[in-house]
This record gives C-alpha cells, sequence and structure tokens, in this order.
C-alpha cells in the first residue's frame, strides 16, 4: 500500500482534492491510503468545512489551523506543521494542489527531506511575478518530481523553463516527469453538474431568472487592497446592471467584504447596497456555485477555477485580471481580459453578449484526470 500526503489550505484546494479523494474511493483504495492535512490556510465554514460536507472529501488527518496572516508567518507556520506530520508519516509522496502558500510551503518542507512532491496544475504561469501565485507556483514546479499540467500550454511553458519531456525512470526532483494530464476541475464540474440543480434551490432562493444574470466573483489582492481598482470594477459591475437590467450575483470572498466598505467611495458604495439588482452574497457551495454557472448569462471574474468553469459550462467570461494562465480561453474566443478597467469591462460585455457564434472546445482531458494521476503515481513511486 502507498501512502499519500495531501496538502490544502485554501478552497480551490479542497476542492480540487475532491477530485483525487473519489478516484481513490473508487478504483484504488486497496492500492493507496491517502493522509490529508488541512493548513488552515482558509478556516470560515463557507471557506472550507462546507466543501468536505458536500463533496464527499474525507475529514481531514491533521489541521494546522494557520488561520491568516503575512506571507512569511503563514507560509513558515505551515513549513513546519507540514515537516513534523512528513517526518511522522514518512509517506511516499506528497501531493499538493495550484498555488497557494499552503502549496509553497508543501514543497519546501518536502523537498528538504526529500518526499517526492506530485504537483497537480504543473505548468501554468501568468508570467507576472508580482502575482504571489506566480512565485508559488513556480517554485513547487521547480522542486518536484511529478508534475501533472491540466493543460499544452502548461507543458510548454515546462519545456521553456528548462523541463525534459522525454525523462527515463527512476524520477526524482533531478530527473522529474512532466505529464499532460488534463484538469481534475474538469472532473468535478462533469461529476457535479449532474447532482447540481436537484441539491440546490439556490437560484429560486435568490429570485434569480435562468439565463438572465451575471455572476461575478472579485478576491484578488491587487484587486481588493487598490481603491482605484476596486472601484473601476464594482462601477462596471453597477453601471452594466443598472443599463441592461440584469441582476448581478455576488458571492463576496471574505477577503473582499472586509475591504468593500473601506476602499470603495462613500457614493459608490451606497448606490450598491441600494441597487435590488446587485446581489452581494457569502461564499455559496461548490454546488450551489455550479448551479449559478450553469444558469447565469456571463461570468465576470479575477478567480482562476471560475474563469475556467464558466467555459466547461459554456458561459462566456469577464476576466477581471491584467493576464490569465489559461489563455486557451481567450484564444478561442469565450473569455475576454479586460483587466479592473471599466471601459474594457463594459466593451466586453458588449462584445459578449452581442455575440453568438461561441465556441467550446474539449481542451481540459476526459474527465479522468484523477484517475489518470493516481494510475501514474503507482505505477512510479512506490
Ligand atoms: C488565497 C490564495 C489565492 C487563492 C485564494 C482562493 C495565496 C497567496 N493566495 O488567497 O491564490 O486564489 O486563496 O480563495 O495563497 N479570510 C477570512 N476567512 C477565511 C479565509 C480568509 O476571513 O476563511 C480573510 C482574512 O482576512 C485573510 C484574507 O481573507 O487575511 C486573505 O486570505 P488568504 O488565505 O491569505 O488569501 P486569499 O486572498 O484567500
Ligand atoms: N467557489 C465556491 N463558492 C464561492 C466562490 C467560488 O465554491 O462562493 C469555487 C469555484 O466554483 C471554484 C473555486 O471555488 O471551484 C475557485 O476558488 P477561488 O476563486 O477562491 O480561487 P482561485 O481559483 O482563483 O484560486
Amino acid at each position: 500500500m502507498m501512502k499519500i500526503v495531501t496538502i490544502i489550505g485554501a478552497r480551490p484546494q479542497i476542492i480540487k482534492a475532491a477530485a483525487l479523494s473519489r478516484a481513490i474511493k473508487n478504483k484504488y483504495s486497496t492500492q493507496i491510503k491517502e493522509i490529508i492535512v488541512h493548513t488552515g490556510q482558509h478556516y470560515d465554514a463557507n471557506m472550507s468545512q462546507v466543501f468536505f460536507d458536500e463533496l464527499g472529501i474525507p475529514s481531514p488527518n491533521y489541521n494546522l489551523n494557520v488561520g491568516s496572516g503575512g506571507h512569511g508567518s503563514q507560509t513558515a507556520a505551515m513549513i513546519i506543521g507540514i515537516e513534523e506530520i512528513l517526518l511522522k508519516e514518512k509517506p511516499n509522496c506528497i501531493v499538493l494542489y495550484g498555488d497557494t502558500n499552503s502549496t509553497l510551503a508543501g514543497a519546501l518542507a518536502a523537498i528538504k527531506i526529500h518526499v517526492p512532491i506530485v504537483h497537480i496544475e504543473a505548468g501554468l504561469r501568468s508570467f507576472n511575478k508580482a502575482m504571489p501565485e506566480e512565485v508559488n507556483r513556480i517554485m513547487c514546479d521547480h522542486v518536484s518530481s511529478f508534475l501533472f499540467s491540466p493543460t499544452k500550454t502548461g507543458v510548454i511553458n515546462l519545456i521553456k523553463e528548462g523541463f525534459n519531456t522525454g525523462t527515463v525512470p527512476p524520477f526524482n526532483a533531478n530527473n522529474p516527469k512532466v505529464y499532460h494530464s488534463g484538469d481534475v476541475m474538469y472532473d468535478n464540474s462533469l461529476f457535479f453538474s449532474e447532482v447540481a440543480e436537484s441539491k440546490t434551490n439556490i437560484i429560486e432562493k435568490l429570485k434569480l431568472q435562468k439565463n438572465n444574470f451575471i455572476l461575478a466573483t472579485i478576491h484578488r489582492n491587487n484587486n481588493t487592497d487598490e481603491p482605484k481598482r476596486l472601484n473601476a470594477l464594482f462601477k462596471a459591475l453597477n453601471d452594466i446592471s443598472n443599463e441592461n437590467k440584469l441582476d448581478v450575483v455576488l458571492p463576496l470572498h471574505p477577503r473582499t467584504a472586509k475591504l468593500l466598505e473601506v476602499n470603495l467611495s462613500k457614493d459608490l458604495y451606497t448606490e450598491i447596497k441600494s441597487n435590488p439588482q446587485f446581489k452581494i452574497i457569502e461564499p455559496v457551495s461548490f454546488i450551489e456555485m455550479v448551479a449559478l454557472e450553469k444558469n447565469c448569462k456571463l461570468v465576470m471574474t479575477d478567480s482562476g477555477g471560475v474563469q475556467k468553469e464558466a467555459f466547461y459550462f459554456e458561459k462566456p467570461c469577464i476576466i477581471l485580471r491584467p493576464e490569465t494562465e489559461w489563455v486557451e480561453l481567450v484564444k478561442c474566443g469565450a473569455a475576454i481580459i479586460a483587466d479592473a478597467n471599466e471601459e474594457k469591462i463594459k466593451n466586453a460585455f458588449e462584445v459578449l453578449n452581442s455575440k453568438t457564434d461561441f465556441e467550446f472546445p474539449k481542451l481540459y482531458g476526459d474527465g479522468k484526470a484523477a484517475e489518470f494521476i493516481c494510475g501514474e503515481i503507482i505505477k512510479y513511486i512506490i
């Protein structure tokens, strides 16, 4: 039996981990024993526990309860906790997802004590090192032994950074194996899409008209922490809502919720609060999110995961960032990068609202990425 330690901490990682846990339960339970470590980076019930309750992820074996903090103190506390667990559990490998501080902490803890690293969502690049996530993902990729990229672009990025796709076993951090695996979040979107609408009545609860509302999420630090950008985003959203008589649903990340009143101008804050079509709500569960994504008209987001899910559910998307690592979405015309620029956002809305010839090709695998990943690590790690 192979033992893996999975590190989760932030909301999207908890959701991503559901795909692998499901594959282990359904197909590999006699071959893989999974130990789940929650760093505690996200801790509000609606940012963490709800996903365990809803997605069938086993409860964490350990919770480091690290909580919020500066990058240094948060990451350092995680490294200390993860190292202790790795020394005690002696796993065959550590599984890390994405690009958060929990990912970086897992990578630094594991590489120093020679625990092989499996990085899921390897190779993605925004080419903007001002993003903490870009630093985290580069560092993690370069100490990993197994790199599972969801996209071809990710593999190409890795090759440009010196990775060799023709390596032969045994694989290790000096001789890593690069895969194009597809996206575990595509697995999840397909799986939970089937049950979403029967398990939630969020569309009725929020009195939404199907295919006639905008779903928005905003949480990137450069958007929330910079008043000019935050004002431009909310002004654009509010104007589009008013001019088109469209509801906007905004499940608000706690980071943004804490800064809204502080960083928005008083007038805009009052206007949004008094617009009955601007529905700011608490973060929702994944199943509720899938129901909102499936039934909306258009998505506006600075989230990595949400822009891709919009594509999975064949909805156009306005990306509220200066760049994206999911470049295929833009290339095929399903998404437009508008940054936090009021005019660009309004123009993007006009373009996507009048466009009729959308294409949503299958770019992210076959919905079985998690099974593929399990199969490969069993083959090469023990
Ligand atoms: C983190 C990730 C980001 C990811 C996002 C997913 C890093 C550097 N960033 O950003 O890549 O897209 O998670 O959502 O790892 N807070 C709460 N309750 C919580 C969690 C957070 O109130 O349960 C508030 C705290 O004020 C905290 C702030 O949100 O300081 C930011 O949380 P943090 O985990 O540091 O970063 P995120 O913005 O969530
Ligand atoms: N999500 C959710 N509830 C919400 C907002 C997002 O379940 O209120 C899900 C979303 O469907 C996606 C993931 O959280 O699967 C994305 O996480 P987030 O936007 O926090 O981070 P990112 O993907 O940008 O790292």
